[in-house]
């Protein structure tokens, strides 16, 4: 009987770890497709400037880091020039800089935000270009 005890407990335990584990494996392999991008912009065409800061991997995963980087070290150590990594020097700003290509945000960063569900609340304070504040 103490067996059979144990092959219920370990039935439990089975049924418990596909419960918890389920919200991450279930739907793999069928993920709803990521937002298109829109790289157009009406001022500045990204359709002529053909690269990001860093390499398009890169700016995916990191740019949240790069941002706070230049942050800090714009506010902090007044070192407001970024050279990228092909030796091109950007100015450390955000509405300068990021936005100053990326233009169309709405379509750009916020499609992609919406998307993975983050709202940075950078535009509490930083001006958005084209958009006036209410
Ligand atoms: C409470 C207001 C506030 C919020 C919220 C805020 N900032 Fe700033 N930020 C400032 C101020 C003020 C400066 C200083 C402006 C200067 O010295 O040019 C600054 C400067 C910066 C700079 C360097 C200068 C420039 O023109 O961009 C960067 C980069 C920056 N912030 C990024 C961010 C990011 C990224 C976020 C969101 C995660 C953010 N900030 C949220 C107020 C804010
Ligand atoms: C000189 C113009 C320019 C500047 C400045 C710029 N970008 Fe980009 N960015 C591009 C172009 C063009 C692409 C598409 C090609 C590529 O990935 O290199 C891109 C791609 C990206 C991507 C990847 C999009 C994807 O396909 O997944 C992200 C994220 C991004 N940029 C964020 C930023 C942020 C954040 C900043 C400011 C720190 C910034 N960019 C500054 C031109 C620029
Ligand atoms: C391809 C998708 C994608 C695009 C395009 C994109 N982002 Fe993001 N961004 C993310 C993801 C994912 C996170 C959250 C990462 C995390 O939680 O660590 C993020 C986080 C951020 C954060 C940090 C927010 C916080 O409060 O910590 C900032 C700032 C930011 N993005 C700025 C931008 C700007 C500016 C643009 C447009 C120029 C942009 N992003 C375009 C995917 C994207």
């Amino acid at each position: 009987m103490k067996q059979n005890k144990w092959r219920i407990i370990s039935l439990g335990i089975a049924i418990f770890i596909i419960g918890v584990t389920f919200p991450f494996w279930y739907g793999k392999g069928e993920s709803p497709v990521p937002p298109a991008l829109d790289l157009d912009t009406p001022e500045i065409s990204l359709l002529t400037e053909k690269k990001c800061i860093e390499d398009t991997a890169f700016m995916r995963t990191k740019h949240m880091k790069l941002l706070k980087a230049w942050r800090d070290e714009a506010v902090r150590e007044g070192e407001r020039l970024y050279t990228a990594g092909d030796g091109r020097v950007f100015e450390k700003s955000l509405t300068g800089s990021c936005l100053g290509c990326h233009s169309n945000k709405e379509r750009f960063c916020d499609r992609c935000h919406n998307y993975v569900g983050v709202a940075p609340t950078c535009y509490d304070c930083h001006i958005i270009p084209g958009e006036v504040k209410k």
